[in-house]
Protein backbone atom coordinates (compact mmCIF):
# COMPACT_ATOMS: atom_id res chain seq x y z
CA UNK A 1 0.00 0.00 0.00
CA UNK A 2 1.50 3.74 -0.94
CA UNK A 3 2.59 5.71 2.08
CA UNK A 4 0.36 8.59 0.57
CA UNK A 5 -3.12 5.68 0.20
CA UNK A 6 -5.64 7.64 2.14
CA UNK A 7 -9.80 6.48 3.00
CA UNK A 8 -11.97 7.13 0.07
CA UNK A 9 -14.12 9.41 2.02
CA UNK A 10 -10.89 11.39 3.24
CA UNK A 11 -11.94 15.26 3.00
CA UNK A 12 -9.41 17.26 -0.06
CA UNK A 13 -9.06 20.51 0.24
CA UNK A 14 -7.64 23.74 0.08
CA UNK A 15 -7.46 26.80 2.18
CA UNK A 16 -7.63 30.99 2.52
CA UNK A 17 -9.25 33.83 4.29
CA UNK A 18 -11.13 36.60 3.02
CA UNK A 19 -8.77 39.48 4.12
CA UNK A 20 -6.11 37.49 2.43
CA UNK A 21 -8.18 36.32 -0.99
CA UNK A 22 -10.67 38.53 -1.95
CA UNK A 23 -9.59 42.01 -1.90
CA UNK A 24 -12.76 43.93 -3.27
CA UNK A 25 -12.80 45.99 0.14
CA UNK A 26 -14.89 48.66 -0.70
CA UNK A 27 -17.89 47.03 -2.81
CA UNK A 28 -21.61 46.20 -2.25
CA UNK A 29 -21.15 48.01 1.13
CA UNK A 30 -18.65 45.91 2.90
CA UNK A 31 -17.79 47.98 6.23
CA UNK A 32 -14.08 48.37 7.58
CA UNK A 33 -12.06 45.35 9.28
CA UNK A 34 -9.44 45.81 11.83
CA UNK A 35 -6.69 44.93 9.20
CA UNK A 36 -7.82 47.85 6.64
CA UNK A 37 -6.73 50.32 9.55
CA UNK A 38 -3.82 48.15 10.52
CA UNK A 39 -2.56 48.14 6.63
CA UNK A 40 -2.95 51.89 7.17
CA UNK A 41 -0.11 52.31 10.04
CA UNK A 42 3.19 53.09 8.69
CA UNK A 43 5.83 50.14 9.15
CA UNK A 44 2.87 47.87 10.10
CA UNK A 45 2.94 45.91 7.17
CA UNK A 46 5.55 44.71 4.58
CA UNK A 47 6.26 47.71 2.07
CA UNK A 48 2.59 49.27 3.20
CA UNK A 49 0.93 46.49 1.22
CA UNK A 50 -2.76 46.45 1.86
CA UNK A 51 -5.53 43.53 1.27
CA UNK A 52 -7.69 46.25 -1.19
CA UNK A 53 -7.10 44.18 -4.30
CA UNK A 54 -5.71 40.76 -2.67
CA UNK A 55 -6.32 37.91 -5.25
CA UNK A 56 -9.52 39.45 -6.28
CA UNK A 57 -11.40 36.09 -5.80
CA UNK A 58 -14.16 38.58 -4.57
CA UNK A 59 -14.59 38.84 -8.66
CA UNK A 60 -12.49 35.29 -10.02
CA UNK A 61 -14.37 32.90 -7.34
CA UNK A 62 -15.56 30.73 -11.01
CA UNK A 63 -12.26 31.02 -12.54
CA UNK A 64 -10.58 29.33 -9.01
CA UNK A 65 -13.34 26.91 -8.77
CA UNK A 66 -12.74 25.61 -11.98
CA UNK A 67 -9.18 25.61 -11.07
CA UNK A 68 -10.30 23.61 -7.77
CA UNK A 69 -12.45 21.12 -10.08
CA UNK A 70 -9.24 20.72 -12.43
CA UNK A 71 -7.38 19.55 -8.73
CA UNK A 72 -10.02 17.14 -7.84
CA UNK A 73 -10.36 18.10 -4.43
CA UNK A 74 -13.87 18.03 -2.81
CA UNK A 75 -13.64 20.78 -0.17
CA UNK A 76 -12.72 24.51 0.19
CA UNK A 77 -12.20 26.12 3.31
CA UNK A 78 -12.79 29.71 3.03
CA UNK A 79 -13.82 32.52 5.26
CA UNK A 80 -16.85 34.95 6.13
CA UNK A 81 -15.73 38.65 6.13
CA UNK A 82 -17.87 39.30 9.03
CA UNK A 83 -17.78 43.83 7.68
CA UNK A 84 -19.27 42.08 4.78
CA UNK A 85 -22.36 40.62 6.58
CA UNK A 86 -22.60 43.43 9.21
CA UNK A 87 -20.34 46.59 8.37
CA UNK A 88 -20.62 47.96 11.86
CA UNK A 89 -20.29 44.87 13.80
CA UNK A 90 -23.96 44.39 14.54
CA UNK A 91 -27.25 44.18 12.75
CA UNK A 92 -28.57 45.29 10.21
CA UNK A 93 -27.12 43.03 7.71
CA UNK A 94 -25.68 43.91 4.54
CA UNK A 95 -27.06 41.34 2.27
CA UNK A 96 -25.17 42.17 -0.74
CA UNK A 97 -22.53 40.61 1.53
CA UNK A 98 -24.77 37.72 1.91
CA UNK A 99 -25.03 37.60 -1.37
CA UNK A 100 -21.71 37.19 -2.34
CA UNK A 101 -20.88 34.00 0.01
CA UNK A 102 -24.20 32.81 -1.40
CA UNK A 103 -23.16 32.83 -5.07
CA UNK A 104 -19.66 31.06 -3.92
CA UNK A 105 -21.11 28.40 -2.17
CA UNK A 106 -23.90 27.67 -4.72
CA UNK A 107 -20.77 27.69 -7.22
CA UNK A 108 -18.61 25.35 -5.25
CA UNK A 109 -21.87 23.01 -3.95
CA UNK A 110 -22.37 22.87 -8.14
CA UNK A 111 -18.80 21.67 -8.75
CA UNK A 112 -19.22 19.20 -5.83
CA UNK A 113 -16.89 20.84 -3.72
CA UNK A 114 -17.79 20.93 0.41
CA UNK A 115 -17.67 24.13 1.71
CA UNK A 116 -15.72 24.59 4.61
CA UNK A 117 -16.64 28.10 6.56
CA UNK A 118 -14.67 29.79 8.84
CA UNK A 119 -16.45 32.06 10.66
CA UNK A 120 -13.82 34.44 12.20
CA UNK A 121 -10.05 34.64 10.37
CA UNK A 122 -9.16 37.51 11.87
CA UNK A 123 -10.89 40.30 10.26
CA UNK A 124 -13.13 42.42 12.89
CA UNK A 125 -15.22 44.73 12.24
CA UNK A 126 -13.28 48.34 12.77
CA UNK A 127 -16.49 49.69 14.82
CA UNK A 128 -16.11 46.61 17.55
CA UNK A 129 -12.63 47.30 17.95
CA UNK A 130 -13.26 51.11 18.55
CA UNK A 131 -15.72 49.80 21.20
CA UNK A 132 -12.14 48.30 22.51
CA UNK A 133 -12.19 45.33 20.40
CA UNK A 134 -11.76 41.46 22.14
CA UNK A 135 -10.50 43.09 25.48
CA UNK A 136 -14.27 43.95 25.56
CA UNK A 137 -16.69 41.25 26.58
CA UNK A 138 -19.69 42.54 24.57
CA UNK A 139 -17.69 41.30 21.12
CA UNK A 140 -18.51 37.44 21.97
CA UNK A 141 -22.27 38.12 22.08
CA UNK A 142 -22.05 40.20 18.93
CA UNK A 143 -19.85 37.30 17.51
CA UNK A 144 -22.54 34.99 17.75
CA UNK A 145 -25.32 37.28 16.68
CA UNK A 146 -22.94 37.44 13.72
CA UNK A 147 -22.64 33.40 13.74
CA UNK A 148 -26.31 33.62 13.82
CA UNK A 149 -26.93 35.14 10.38
CA UNK A 150 -24.28 33.44 8.85
CA UNK A 151 -25.88 30.12 9.92
CA UNK A 152 -29.59 31.51 8.53
CA UNK A 153 -28.10 32.25 5.41
CA UNK A 154 -25.90 29.38 4.75
CA UNK A 155 -27.14 26.56 6.74
CA UNK A 156 -29.02 24.50 4.30
CA UNK A 157 -25.86 24.06 1.88
CA UNK A 158 -22.91 24.60 4.27
CA UNK A 159 -22.12 21.44 6.27
CA UNK A 160 -18.82 21.85 7.78
CA UNK A 161 -18.39 24.92 10.31
CA UNK A 162 -15.32 26.49 12.30
CA UNK A 163 -15.79 29.29 14.37
CA UNK A 164 -12.05 30.85 15.22
CA UNK A 165 -9.28 30.60 13.08
CA UNK A 166 -6.51 30.67 15.47
CA UNK A 167 -7.58 32.74 18.50
CA UNK A 168 -3.75 32.91 19.80
CA UNK A 169 -3.05 34.73 16.89
CA UNK A 170 -6.10 36.90 17.36
CA UNK A 171 -5.20 37.65 21.46
CA UNK A 172 -1.43 36.99 20.93
CA UNK A 173 0.04 38.85 18.38
CA UNK A 174 -2.95 41.20 18.19
CA UNK A 175 -2.82 42.34 21.52
CA UNK A 176 0.06 41.15 23.00
CA UNK A 177 3.61 41.04 20.49
CA UNK A 178 1.33 44.31 18.18
CA UNK A 179 2.59 42.36 15.31
CA UNK A 180 -1.15 41.79 13.94
CA UNK A 181 -4.03 44.17 13.86
CA UNK A 182 -4.90 45.90 16.03
CA UNK A 183 -1.48 46.41 16.74
CA UNK A 184 -2.17 46.64 20.66
CA UNK A 185 0.94 45.68 23.15
CA UNK A 186 -0.59 44.71 26.80
CA UNK A 187 -0.63 41.35 28.45
CA UNK A 188 -3.23 42.35 30.59
CA UNK A 189 -5.78 42.94 27.14
CA UNK A 190 -4.06 40.12 25.54
CA UNK A 191 -5.53 37.46 28.02
CA UNK A 192 -8.96 39.10 28.13
CA UNK A 193 -8.65 38.94 24.56
CA UNK A 194 -7.89 35.10 24.87
CA UNK A 195 -10.83 34.79 26.97
CA UNK A 196 -13.31 36.44 25.00
CA UNK A 197 -12.78 34.55 22.07
CA UNK A 198 -13.21 31.16 23.68
CA UNK A 199 -16.38 32.35 25.19
CA UNK A 200 -17.16 33.68 21.38
CA UNK A 201 -16.76 30.22 20.27
CA UNK A 202 -18.29 29.00 23.17
CA UNK A 203 -21.50 31.25 22.50
CA UNK A 204 -21.15 30.43 18.46
CA UNK A 205 -21.64 26.86 19.04
CA UNK A 206 -24.35 26.86 21.75
CA UNK A 207 -26.03 28.84 18.69
CA UNK A 208 -25.60 26.34 16.28
CA UNK A 209 -26.37 24.09 18.63
CA UNK A 210 -30.04 25.94 19.95
CA UNK A 211 -30.67 26.40 15.81
CA UNK A 212 -30.63 23.08 14.90
CA UNK A 213 -28.96 23.17 11.74
CA UNK A 214 -28.04 20.18 10.30
CA UNK A 215 -24.16 20.69 9.69
CA UNK A 216 -21.29 20.13 12.31
CA UNK A 217 -19.57 22.32 13.87
CA UNK A 218 -15.80 22.44 15.09
CA UNK A 219 -12.95 25.42 15.93
CA UNK A 220 -9.22 25.68 14.98
CA UNK A 221 -6.20 25.98 16.59
CA UNK A 222 -2.70 26.17 15.95
CA UNK A 223 -1.12 24.24 18.47
CA UNK A 224 2.17 24.44 19.73
CA UNK A 225 3.92 21.41 20.78
CA UNK A 226 7.08 21.62 20.89
CA UNK A 227 9.84 18.72 21.57
CA UNK A 228 12.46 18.43 24.34
CA UNK A 229 16.39 19.42 22.95
CA UNK A 230 17.08 16.02 24.75
CA UNK A 231 15.92 12.94 26.77
CA UNK A 232 16.54 14.82 29.85
CA UNK A 233 13.58 14.75 32.22
CA UNK A 234 14.03 18.34 32.92
CA UNK A 235 13.63 19.04 28.72
CA UNK A 236 10.62 17.05 28.88
CA UNK A 237 8.80 18.59 32.00
CA UNK A 238 10.11 22.11 29.82
CA UNK A 239 8.37 21.13 26.80
CA UNK A 240 4.95 20.11 28.67
CA UNK A 241 4.79 23.45 30.05
CA UNK A 242 5.61 25.00 26.95
CA UNK A 243 2.64 24.05 25.40
CA UNK A 244 0.44 26.15 28.25
CA UNK A 245 0.32 29.43 26.91
CA UNK A 246 -0.06 28.86 22.99
CA UNK A 247 -1.91 25.52 23.37
CA UNK A 248 -3.80 24.49 27.19
CA UNK A 249 -4.97 28.29 27.27
CA UNK A 250 -7.54 27.50 24.03
CA UNK A 251 -7.82 24.06 24.41
CA UNK A 252 -8.23 23.27 27.82
CA UNK A 253 -11.53 25.13 28.59
CA UNK A 254 -12.92 23.55 25.29
CA UNK A 255 -12.29 20.26 26.13
CA UNK A 256 -13.86 21.49 30.08
CA UNK A 257 -10.78 21.55 31.81
CA UNK A 258 -10.51 25.26 32.15
CA UNK A 259 -7.10 27.27 32.25
CA UNK A 260 -3.55 25.54 32.94
CA UNK A 261 -3.26 26.42 36.58
CA UNK A 262 0.81 26.48 36.01
CA UNK A 263 0.26 29.02 33.34
CA UNK A 264 -1.05 31.43 34.97
CA UNK A 265 0.60 31.03 38.43
CA UNK A 266 3.93 31.89 35.57
CA UNK A 267 2.14 35.35 35.31
CA UNK A 268 0.62 36.81 38.38
CA UNK A 269 -0.39 39.87 36.33
CA UNK A 270 -3.03 38.47 33.99
CA UNK A 271 -6.33 38.18 34.87
CA UNK A 272 -8.55 36.14 33.05
CA UNK A 273 -12.22 38.35 33.11
CA UNK A 274 -14.25 34.63 33.93
CA UNK A 275 -17.52 34.98 35.19
CA UNK A 276 -20.21 32.67 36.38
CA UNK A 277 -20.97 30.24 33.48
CA UNK A 278 -18.23 30.91 30.98
CA UNK A 279 -16.80 27.68 31.63
CA UNK A 280 -19.62 25.58 30.42
CA UNK A 281 -20.40 27.91 27.64
CA UNK A 282 -16.82 27.58 26.01
CA UNK A 283 -17.06 24.16 26.64
CA UNK A 284 -20.33 23.24 24.86
CA UNK A 285 -18.90 20.16 22.62
CA UNK A 286 -18.45 20.18 19.32
CA UNK A 287 -18.04 17.88 16.72
CA UNK A 288 -14.10 17.88 15.22
CA UNK A 289 -11.32 19.61 15.87
CA UNK A 290 -9.35 21.64 13.31
CA UNK A 291 -5.63 21.90 13.09
CA UNK A 292 -2.53 24.06 12.00
CA UNK A 293 0.43 23.01 11.17
CA UNK A 294 3.47 24.16 10.23
CA UNK A 295 6.56 23.79 11.97
CA UNK A 296 7.84 21.90 15.47
CA UNK A 297 9.78 23.76 17.80
CA UNK A 298 12.60 22.60 20.10
CA UNK A 299 12.80 23.97 23.44
CA UNK A 300 14.86 23.49 26.38
CA UNK A 301 14.33 23.80 30.52
CA UNK A 302 15.35 27.10 31.60
CA UNK A 303 15.08 28.31 34.95
CA UNK A 304 15.39 31.90 33.96
CA UNK A 305 12.17 31.90 31.98
CA UNK A 306 8.70 32.41 34.04
CA UNK A 307 7.32 29.15 32.83
CA UNK A 308 10.38 27.31 32.79
CA UNK A 309 11.64 26.97 29.24
CA UNK A 310 13.85 28.76 26.30
CA UNK A 311 13.74 27.72 22.45
CA UNK A 312 16.88 26.19 21.05
CA UNK A 313 18.38 25.91 17.62
CA UNK A 314 17.29 23.71 14.98
CA UNK A 315 19.07 22.29 12.63
CA UNK A 316 16.10 21.77 9.59
CA UNK A 317 15.97 23.66 6.27
CA UNK A 318 14.08 26.23 6.52
CA UNK A 319 10.79 28.02 4.55
CA UNK A 320 10.82 31.28 3.57
CA UNK A 321 8.85 32.15 6.75
CA UNK A 322 12.35 31.02 8.61
CA UNK A 323 10.09 27.87 10.01
CA UNK A 324 12.11 24.93 9.93
CA UNK A 325 10.76 21.97 8.03
CA UNK A 326 9.80 19.00 10.97
CA UNK A 327 7.41 16.90 9.17
CA UNK A 328 7.52 14.41 11.70
CA UNK A 329 6.39 17.31 14.21
CA UNK A 330 2.84 16.79 12.16
CA UNK A 331 2.51 13.26 13.38
CA UNK A 332 4.08 13.58 16.90
CA UNK A 333 1.29 16.33 17.07
CA UNK A 334 -1.73 14.72 16.32
CA UNK A 335 -1.11 11.93 18.66
CA UNK A 336 -0.60 14.76 21.27
CA UNK A 337 -4.13 15.83 20.29
CA UNK A 338 -5.89 12.66 20.12
CA UNK A 339 -4.33 11.72 23.54
CA UNK A 340 -5.65 15.20 24.85
CA UNK A 341 -9.06 15.40 23.31
CA UNK A 342 -9.63 11.84 24.35
CA UNK A 343 -9.74 10.75 20.08
CA UNK A 344 -11.90 13.76 19.09
CA UNK A 345 -11.90 13.77 15.12
CA UNK A 346 -9.87 15.80 13.58
CA UNK A 347 -9.14 17.83 10.31
CA UNK A 348 -5.99 19.15 9.32
CA UNK A 349 -7.07 23.07 8.34
CA UNK A 350 -3.65 24.01 7.27
CA UNK A 351 -0.33 23.42 6.75
CA UNK A 352 1.85 24.08 3.77
CA UNK A 353 4.90 26.26 2.93
CA UNK A 354 5.88 29.69 2.01
CA UNK A 355 8.81 29.69 -0.61
CA UNK A 356 10.75 31.68 -3.09
CA UNK A 357 8.40 31.15 -5.97
CA UNK A 358 9.26 32.21 -9.74
CA UNK A 359 7.44 32.02 -12.94
CA UNK A 360 9.40 30.32 -15.67
CA UNK A 361 10.68 32.79 -18.67
CA UNK A 362 7.44 32.03 -20.88
CA UNK A 363 5.52 32.76 -18.08
CA UNK A 364 3.44 30.01 -17.40
CA UNK A 365 4.78 27.75 -15.00
CA UNK A 366 6.18 27.48 -11.42
CA UNK A 367 8.80 24.89 -10.37
CA UNK A 368 8.44 24.40 -6.76
CA UNK A 369 10.35 20.89 -5.67
CA UNK A 370 10.81 21.89 -2.26
CA UNK A 371 6.86 22.16 -1.51
CA UNK A 372 6.33 19.48 -3.30
CA UNK A 373 8.16 17.46 -0.99
CA UNK A 374 7.28 19.11 2.24
CA UNK A 375 3.64 18.11 1.18
CA UNK A 376 4.86 14.37 0.08
CA UNK A 377 6.97 14.50 3.97
CA UNK A 378 3.68 15.74 5.96
CA UNK A 379 1.05 13.96 4.01
CA UNK A 380 3.26 10.64 4.82
CA UNK A 381 3.25 11.68 8.46
CA UNK A 382 -0.52 12.01 8.56
CA UNK A 383 -1.09 9.09 7.37
CA UNK A 384 1.22 7.47 9.38
CA UNK A 385 -0.66 9.07 12.32
CA UNK A 386 -3.65 7.66 11.10
CA UNK A 387 -2.85 3.84 10.68
CA UNK A 388 -1.44 4.22 14.61
CA UNK A 389 -5.43 5.36 14.99
CA UNK A 390 -5.45 8.96 14.90
CA UNK A 391 -9.20 10.14 13.96
CA UNK A 392 -7.98 12.27 10.88
CA UNK A 393 -10.71 13.27 8.51
CA UNK A 394 -9.42 16.11 6.16
CA UNK A 395 -6.61 17.82 4.99
CA UNK A 396 -6.73 21.58 3.50
CA UNK A 397 -3.53 22.90 2.31
CA UNK A 398 -2.29 26.32 2.58
CA UNK A 399 -2.88 27.61 0.13
CA UNK A 400 -5.32 27.45 -2.48
CA UNK A 401 -2.87 30.99 -4.51
CA UNK A 402 -0.55 32.88 -3.19
CA UNK A 403 -2.19 35.88 -1.48
CA UNK A 404 -1.63 38.86 1.45
CA UNK A 405 0.46 37.33 4.06
CA UNK A 406 -0.82 39.36 6.83
CA UNK A 407 2.46 41.21 8.07
CA UNK A 408 4.50 39.71 5.76
CA UNK A 409 2.20 41.25 3.00
CA UNK A 410 2.37 40.01 -0.71
CA UNK A 411 5.90 39.11 -0.06
CA UNK A 412 5.44 35.33 1.21
CA UNK A 413 4.01 32.74 -1.47
CA UNK A 414 2.09 30.11 -0.27
CA UNK A 415 0.17 28.68 -3.22
CA UNK A 416 0.07 26.40 -5.05
CA UNK A 417 -1.65 28.46 -7.39
CA UNK A 418 0.78 31.39 -8.77
CA UNK A 419 -0.47 34.28 -8.25
CA UNK A 420 0.92 37.43 -10.88
CA UNK A 421 -0.11 40.40 -8.61
CA UNK A 422 0.63 42.29 -12.02
CA UNK A 423 -2.95 41.05 -13.41
CA UNK A 424 -4.30 38.36 -10.89
CA UNK A 425 -3.29 35.78 -13.48
CA UNK A 426 -3.60 32.65 -12.36
CA UNK A 427 -0.61 30.03 -13.06
CA UNK A 428 -0.93 26.46 -11.35
CA UNK A 429 2.82 25.77 -9.46
CA UNK A 430 4.35 21.86 -10.20
CA UNK A 431 2.75 21.03 -6.09
CA UNK A 432 -0.56 21.86 -7.56
CA UNK A 433 -0.55 18.60 -10.27
CA UNK A 434 1.62 16.60 -7.33
CA UNK A 435 -1.44 17.08 -4.94
CA UNK A 436 -3.74 16.61 -7.62
CA UNK A 437 -2.28 13.15 -8.10
CA UNK A 438 -2.54 12.60 -4.22
CA UNK A 439 -6.09 13.21 -4.40
CA UNK A 440 -6.43 11.09 -7.13
CA UNK A 441 -4.45 8.18 -5.69
CA UNK A 442 -1.70 7.46 -8.03
CA UNK A 443 1.26 8.79 -5.53
C1 LIG B 1 -1.74 30.88 9.70
C2 LIG B 1 -2.95 31.67 9.28
C3 LIG B 1 -3.14 31.76 7.78
C4 LIG B 1 -1.83 31.91 7.04
C5 LIG B 1 -0.82 30.91 7.52
C6 LIG B 1 0.51 30.97 6.81
O1 LIG B 1 -1.34 31.29 10.96
O2 LIG B 1 -4.11 31.09 9.81
O3 LIG B 1 -4.04 32.80 7.52
O4 LIG B 1 -1.38 33.20 7.11
O5 LIG B 1 -0.61 31.04 8.90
Amino acid sequence: MSELEFPTDFLWGTATASYQVEGAVKEDGRGRSIWDDFCRLPGAVRHGHTGDAACDQYHRYPEDIALMRELGVNAYRFSVAWPRIQPEGTDPVNQAGIDYYDRLVDALKEADIEPMVTLYHWDLPSALQEAGGWPERSVAGRFADYARRVFDALGDRVQLWLTLNEPLCSAFLGYLEGIHAPGVRDRRLAYRAAHHLNLAHGYAVAAFRDGAYSGRIGTVLNPWTPRPATRREEDFQAADSAADGHTRVFLDPLLGRGYPERHLAAYPDIELPIQEGDEEIIATPIDYLGVNYYTEPVVAYDPEHPEGFRLCEQHQTRTAMDWPIVPAGINRQLKWLHEHTGGMPLYVTENGCALEDQLSEDGDKCHDPTRIEYLRAHLAQIKAAMDDGVNVKGYMLWSFIDNFEWAKGYTKRFGIVYCDYTDRRRVPKNSFYFYRDVIAGFE
